[in-house]
């Protein structure tokens, strides 16, 4: 990925000091999906290894997994799998309790989302202590799903998300850290 485009992303995001909680830097990507050409770049250096390949469903993390998955499944023409919080998918659900940089929480999907043997792209906006993306890491291997990768626009390397995932085995794609 060249330099240009780190230094586009990295100018797109917002950074917000002490929320939700003092002593978190959040990094805000309203501003990035706010800024077509960062937004399309962004979605089209995830996609990148993957076109013209077979990717069944991409699955994207509750809330802002959504948004950027939704483009990548678009332009993979592949199906869309929802990862979300607790209590608000209608079906059988399989359901994991994770933590969070700032809290705990529960996530769950449609037991009937993934076909054994689905090759998957697994994304989210950003990976920090990678308890979120390790949680929807174990539902999407409890329902057989091949994850090709873990993809996110932000790696917060100190957190140690990232080799949390790999420890899983499961190959993680970061775009800026
Ligand atoms: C953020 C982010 C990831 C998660 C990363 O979501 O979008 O999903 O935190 O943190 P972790 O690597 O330490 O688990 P958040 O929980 O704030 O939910 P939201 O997207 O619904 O706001
Ligand atoms: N999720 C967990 N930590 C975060 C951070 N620092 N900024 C944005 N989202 C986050």
């Amino acid at each position: 990925m060249d330099s240009t485009l780190k230094q586009t992303l990295v100018e797109a995001i917002r950074s917000i000091p002490d929320y939700p909680k003092p002593g978190v830097m959040f990094r805000d990507i309203t501003t990035l999906l706010g800024n077509a050409r960062a937004f399309r770049r962004a979605v089209d250096e995830l996609v990148h290894p993957y076109a013209g390949g077979k990717v069944d469903q991409v699955a994207g993390i509750e809330a802002r997994g959504f948004i950027i998955g939704g483009a990548m499944a678009h332009q993979l023409s592949s199906g869309f799998v929802t990862i979300r919080k607790k209590g608000k998918l209608p079906h059988d659900t399989v359901r994991i309790a994770y933590s969070l940089e700032y809290g705990v929480d529960e996530m769950e999907m449609h037991r009937d989302a993934i076909v054994p043997g689905d090759k998957v792209i697994l994304v989210d906006d950003l990976i920090a202590t990678g308890g979120t993306a390790e949680a929807a890491v174990k539902l999407l291997q409890q329902m057989g799903a091949d994850i090709l990768s873990a993809c996110f626009i932000i790696d917060l390397p100190d957190l140690g998300g990232r080799r949390k995932l790999e420890a899983l085995g499961v190959n993680v794609r970061t775009l800026i850290a």
